[in-house]
C-alpha cells in the first residue's frame, strides 16, 4: 500500500523519483563553521532521498545559533560545501541548502565580535545556548533591528543563496519555522515593532515576502523553497493568530511560483489543509505524530489523502541512509540514537548501516 510513494513528483526544476524527502537536521559537526569529508560522506549515503534538505546553515556570522554549525558566507565555506554537492550529485541525488538565521536564538559566545544577537524586537528567548566549555549560557535580550539592518539582512541572505548555487546546490530553503529569525517576524510575541514590519499580519509577513522576492530574483523562484511551522511553540513562540497569519503568508507568496512550501506540522492540521488548498506548487509535509516504524504507511496515507506532494522525515533518514529502500521493501528500520544527534565524530553520523545489497 506504499506504491504511491514511488511515483515521480516535480519539484521546481527536478523530476524526483519518489516522494520521501530528507528533512533538515542540524548535526553540529562543522568545526569553524566548515563542513568536512565526513559530512560529505553523510549526505552521499543519503543521496537516495527524493530530495535532501541540508542542516540549517547560517547566511552570515550573526545568523549562527549553535556551536559547530556550518556557514555559507565565505569562499572557504563555498569550497567546503562543493565537496558535499559533488558527492550527492555523483550518486544522482538532489540537494537544497537550508538557510537558517537564528535571530534571538543566538549568543555573543558565538560571534567573533562578542556582540548581541539581532531580532525584530528586544524580547529575550528564555532559552539557553549549549557550549562545550562553559555549559549552558542564557540567551541575552537581542538588539532590535533598525530598518537599515533589515535591508542588510535581506542582502546577506541573497548573497548566501547565490553562494549556495555557486557551491553546487540545486536550490535553497528559507527556514521560516521553529522560532528562528523569519518566524520571529511572523509571530506577535517576538515582533513588537510599530513600523512597516510589525503590528498587523500584513506587516509581520513583510520580511518573509521581501526576502522571498529578493532571493527568487537572485537564483530563480524554481530553486527556492520555504519552511514554515504554523502554531509551533518551539523556542518559546506563541502565535496568537496562526490561521490568519499563514493564510496571509500563503496568499502573498503564491504568485512567486516557488519550488515548494515545506510544512512542519505540530498541531494544526487545519492550517496544513489551508496551505494545501491555496498553495500553487508543491507541498512537502513533515507530519506531526507519526511512529517512525510506520513511516511508509503513514506517508502513503497522507499522499493518498492529497495533503501533500511529498512527505519529509528527519530522524528516519538520520538513522537509515537507505530509508526509501527499506520502506519499499518493508524492511526493519534502524533506530536513531539521540545522544549522537549533535556534535562528536562519525559515530551516530555515518555508521548507521544500509541494507545489505
Ligand atoms: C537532530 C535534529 C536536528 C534538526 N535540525 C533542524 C534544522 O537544522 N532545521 C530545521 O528546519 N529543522 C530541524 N529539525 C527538525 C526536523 O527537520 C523535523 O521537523 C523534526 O525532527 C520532525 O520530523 P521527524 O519526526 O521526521 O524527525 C531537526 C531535527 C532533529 C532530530
Amino acid at each position: 500500500m506504499t506504491n504511491n510513494i514511488f511515483e515521480t513528483v516535480r519539484i521546481g526544476r527536478h523530476e524526483l523519483p519518489h516522494r520521501l524527502v530528507m528533512a533538515p537536521m542540524t548535526r553540529s559537526r562543522a568545526r569553524c563553521s566548515l563542513v568536512d569529508e565526513v559530512t560529505a560522506e553523510y549526505y552521499e549515503q543519503r543521496a537516495g532521498a527524493a530530495l535532501i534538505i541540508t542542516e540549517g546553515t547560517q547566511p552570515s556570522p550573526r545568523g549562527q545559533g549553535y556551536i559547530d554549525t556550518p556557514g555559507i558566507h565565505s569562499a572557504e565555506q563555498i569550497a567546503a560545501w562543493r565537496k558535499v554537492t559533488d558527492a550527492v550529485h555523483a550518486k544522482g541525488g538532489v540537494i537544497f541548502q537550508q538557510l537558517m538565521h537564528t535571530g534571538r536564538i543566538g549568543h555573543p559566545y558565538l560571534y567573533a565580535d562578542g556582540g548581541l544577537p539581532e531580532a525584530p524586537s528586544a524580547v529575550a528567548s528564555g532559552m539557553q545556548l549549549f557550549t562545550a566549555d562553559q555549559g549552558l549560557l542564557d540567551h541575552p535580550e537581542p538588539r532590535e533591528l533598525e530598518l537599515d539592518d533589515i535591508a542588510r539582512l535581506i542582502d546577506e541572505y541573497t548573497r548566501a543563496a547565490r553562494n549556495s548555487i555557486e557551491a553546487g546546490f540545486d536550490g535553497v530553503e528559507l527556514h521560516g519555522a521553529n522560532g528562528y529569525l523569519i518566524h520571529q517576524f511572523l509571530s506577535g510575541n517576538t515582533n513588537r515593532r510599530t513600523d512597516a514590519y510589525g503590528g498587523p499580519v500584513e506587516n509581520r509577513i513583510r520580511f518573509a515576502v521581501e526576502l522571498v522576492q529578493s532571493v527568487a530574483d537572485a537564483i530563480g523562484a524554481d530553486r527556492l523553497g520555504i519552511r514554515v511551522s504554523p502554531g509551533n511553540t518551539y523556542n518559546n513562540m506563541a502565535e496568537e493568530d496562526s490561521a490568519e497569519l499563514y493564510a496571509a503568508l500563503t496568499e502573498a507568496l503564491a504568485p512567486y511560483g516557488l519550488a515548494y512550501i515545506h510544512v512542519l506540522e505540530t498541531s494544526r492540521r487545519d492550517i496544513t489543509e489551508q496551505i494545501r488548498r491555496d498553495w500553487p506548487t508543491a507541498v512537502i509535509l513533515n507530519p506531526a505524530e507519526k511512529p517512525l516504524e510506520e513511516a511508509g504507511g503513514h506517508a502513503s496515507a497522507l499522499l493518498e489523502a492529497g495533503l501533500a506532494d511529498a512527505v519529509s522525515y528527519a530522524r528516519l533518514w538520520l538513522a537509515n541512509p537507505d530509508a526509501h529502500r527499506r520502506v519499499r521493501a518493508g524492511a526493519p528500520l534502524n533506530q536513531d540514537d539521540p545522544d549522537s544527534y549533535y556534535g562528536g565524530d562519525h559515530r551516530g553520523y555515518t555508521d548507521y548501516p544500509a541494507l545489505a545489497d
